[in-house]
């Protein structure tokens, strides 16, 4: 229904008032409906709002007064202006009243003229305010299908690097997607807010992007590998970050990638951080990277036990690992993993 369509609600006890403006704003074009006293008035607005424009209220009225009035529609249908009528000497009650939310206040009596422009307003303040709430739902819904869409080239990213990095190395298929898998097992159990999860599943599924610029020959090599072939695998977690810089969405993971070698005690690589200067997120991959890469087939052994892999993720707990990570490891597997692994 069209504004103009709608209905000027006239809330006044004094018969020859409420006479006055149904006459007057009719002569104007206005459609109006009329109530005697607050309670009427609430009952129509309940039943009605759809079809009311503007409402103009009286402030004393018996039994159910105006300010009952207007703090309704405030607090239900704040969409619908209100006008108050007032006498001279409660212009201070008037001023309190559009505290409260109404749209402005006549005072008794009034003049036609001011009648008509203060309608006038008060229809042209409920169109803005209607045109700004339809531009903030058409906003809001540009924002979520903009949002949706960044997130699908995300996760297409994420997808086609994974594969990549399967297609080189055919001992850690669906390695990363167990790694995403446990690690957020381990969020969850770490009560980790949204954003480090979302943050976790990708630097897990991407954690070992880097072996894609590291040779096949070297990657799938059945024997012990030399010492030069064990500094290039080594250099897995930089070349990762090198190859994900560009993509400037992956910004926050990259600390991550880069760290998820790094032992507890120091001793790990590339950069020998230790505990706490290790990110959280990156203790995290390390143990369900390391309990992954135990009870999967190598190129230079077999898978070992679930049982013997978790005895060394807690034999490792404060050298190679993060205790509190290997505590909601633990926790997790009993829960959960040793179940479905
Ligand atoms: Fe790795």
């Amino acid at each position: 229904m069209e504004l103009q369509e709608k209905k000027i609600l006239i809330v006044d006890d004094e018969e020859d008032i409420r006479e006055i403006l149904v006459d007057s704003l009719e002569s104007l074009d206005y459609h109006t409906c009329t109530a005697a006293d607050g309670d009427e008035a609430i009952d129509i607005i309940k039943e009605e709002h759809e079809g009311l424009a503007a409402i103009i209220c009286d402030l004393k009225m018996p039994k159910v007064s105006g300010d009952q009035v207007v703090h309704f529609v405030a607090q239900e249908h704040p969409i619908i202006p209100i006008i108050i009528l007032s006498g001279f000497a409660q212009l201070d009650m008037a001023l309190d009243h559009i505290r409260m939310g109404a749209f402005d206040y006549m005072s008794k009596p009034f003049k036609f003229k001011e009648l008509a422009l203060t309608v006038k307003r008060a229809l042209e303040f409920r169109s803005l305010k209607e045109k700004q709430a339809r531009y903030q739902e058409e906003l809001e819904i540009k924002v979520k299908e903009i949002t949706a869409k960044l997130n699908n080239s995300v996760i297409q990213t994420v997808g086609s690097l994974i594969m990549a990095i399967e297609e080189k190395d055919k001992y850690t298929r669906g390695h990363s997607h167990r790694v995403a898998f446990y690690s957020s097992m381990v969020a969850q159990a770490m009560n980790l807010s949204n954003e480090e999860k979302k943050e976790l599943e990708y630097a897990a599924l991407l954690h070992d992007v880097g072996k894609i610029g590291i040779s096949d020959q070297i990657l799938n090599k059945p024997g012990k590998l030399t010492n030069i072939e064990y500094e290039i695998i080594k250099s897995h977690p930089s070349k990762g970050v090198k190859i994900l810089e560009p993509l400037k969405f992956l910004d926050n993971i990259l600390p991550i990638i880069e760290a998820h070698h790094e032992r507890y005690d120091g001793k790990g690589y590339p950069h020998g951080l230790i505990q706490e200067q290790i990110p959280m997120l990156a203790r995290i991959i390390c143990v369900c990277d390391a309990y992954d890469a135990m009870t999967s087939e190598r190129s230079y052994r077999k898978p070992l036990a679930k049982e013997i892999a978790l005895e060394e993720i807690t034999n490792g707990s404060g050298s190679q690992f993060d205790p509190k990570v290997v505590d909601a490891f633990i926790t997790t597997y009993n829960n959960i993993l040793s179940e479905i692994t």
